[in-house]
């Protein structure tokens, strides 16, 4: 049978004429020796998954997402209104999660939506996993060549303690964000189906490092990016800051070490070590800003105290401390019965297990007990508890 890897390896014709077809980057591409594996080029950023089997999968998983979470949630949440209506109750009273799920929890065309949402998730990972797990040497020759290359260097700490609340495997990906060595690649290109097929450019990050607020006298030598996963925030920050010194931790070494290779294949110079939020190693002032996105609704309550103390001690007097993470559920979105049932679900069945401790968390008192000004990035009133923006900026 026809291996179409091993035809694109050895063929360097067909390769680069693959590669050129979907304006790949293979010419430029920086991983040391022969261990770069992108046997299907890559479309700008974004290296192809390595056959079109897979590609087409996930192809039709981020579309079946797409459709689960438009069309089929829509009727599931005009059922759960009817369901309360039947019931001679207001749609929008408040009622703990509990009394909504076991509300609408039986009904059919609910439970229908629901499920379709969890086997797409269950069927994206796994069909990640098979190929990088079937095909592990490879992957992992790949990021062992790009380990000590550079621009950007990596620290790896495997001794390190990791608490135990980081090791829930967390959005049900198999092995989480510690225990899969190969887990960069799995989450990077799960995320793109999260992100439902917006985000192959790390678009979304471009944007977002561009609306993080910066300190007033506007010195930026030094940021760091908390629980920066597989990297695309750091990467994106370093390109809008080539001048300052860029630094991603995260708690998984998998995801550090994806992070850095790709950075490395990028030639982009950002800097990765496997660390704790709470716990960084840097000295103290060593920042301007420090940031993390959609790091503080997977950590518990503790965690996220302890990594606003770390965050305060890290910055130089006027440094800005900026986090953007999921709205406060409670307060914003759990205004119907149908969103209450979800919010649980998503808790239990996608595994997010802090995300009740996050919809309750006061962040602006967390930090104002650590000693930062809270402030609002778009505004001068205080953030509220309810947003998704979260800054505090350590006083001159
Ligand atoms: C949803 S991901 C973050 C996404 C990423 N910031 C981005 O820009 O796409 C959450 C990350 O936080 C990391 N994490 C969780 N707890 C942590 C901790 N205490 N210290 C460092 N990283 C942590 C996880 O390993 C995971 O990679």
């Amino acid at each position: 049978m026809l291996n179409r890897r091993t035809l694109f390896q050895a063929s360097t014709t067909v390769g680069g004429a693959v590669a050129a077809f979907f304006g790949g980057r293979k010419a430029q591409a920086k991983i040391p020796g022969m261990a770069d594996v992108e046997p299907r080029g890559a479309d700008r950023r974004l290296e192809r998954l390595p056959t079109l089997d897979v590609e087409s999968r996930e192809d039709f998983l981020t579309h079946f997402r797409i459709w689960v979470n438009g069309d089929v949630r829509k009727v599931a949440e005009k059922r759960g209104k009817a369901i309360m209506a039947a019931k001679g109750l207001d749609n929008r009273t408040p009622m703990p999660h509990d009394d909504a799920v076991k509300l609408l929890d039986g009904d059919h065309i609910i439970g229908l939506s629901g499920r379709a949402w969890i086997s797409a998730q269950q069927l994206m990972w796994k069909n990640l996993q098979d190929e990088f797990h079937g095909n592990a040497d490879a992957y992992l020759a790949e990021m062992e060549a790009a380990d000590n290359a550079g621009p950007g260097k990596l620290e790896l700490n495997p001794d390190m303690h990791m608490p135990k609340y980081t090791k829930h495997e967390i959005h049900m990906q198999p092995g989480g964000y510690v225990g899969d060595p190969l887990g960069g690649y799995v989450y990077h290109y799960g995320t793109n189906n999260f992100w439902e097929a917006r985000n192959y450019q790390d678009e979304m990050h471009e944007q977002l490092v561009k609306g993080i607020p910066v300190p007033k006298d506007g010195k930026i030598k030094r940021i760091l990016h908390m629980g920066c996963s597989s990297g695309q925030l750091t990467l994106r920050l370093k390109e809008l800051y080539p001048d300052a010194e860029v630094w991603g931790v995260d708690v998984g070494g998998p995801m550090v070490r994806y992070a850095h290779m790709r950075g490395v294949d990028l030639g982009i110079g950002a800097n990765f070590r496997q660390a704790l939020a709470e716990d960084t190693g840097f000295p103290d002032g060593y920042f301007d800003i420090v940031t993390s996105f959609l790091l503080f609704h997977e950590v518990s309550s503790e965690g996220a105290e302890d990594i606003i103390k770390e965050g305060h001690r890290l910055l130089r007097p006027g440094g800005v401390f900026y986090s953007r993470d999921q709205r406060d559920w409670t307060k914003l979105r759990e205004r119907t019965a149908f969103s209450r049932y979800q919010s649980s679900w998503i808790w239990r069945w996608n595994h997010e297990v802090w995300q009740r401790d996050h919809n309750s968390n006061d962040y602006p008192k967390m930090l104002s007990s650590a000693g930062f000004q809270v402030a609002n990035p778009r505004g001068e009133k205080a953030v509220g508890n309810a947003s998704s923006e979260l800054m505090g900026t350590k006083p001159a």
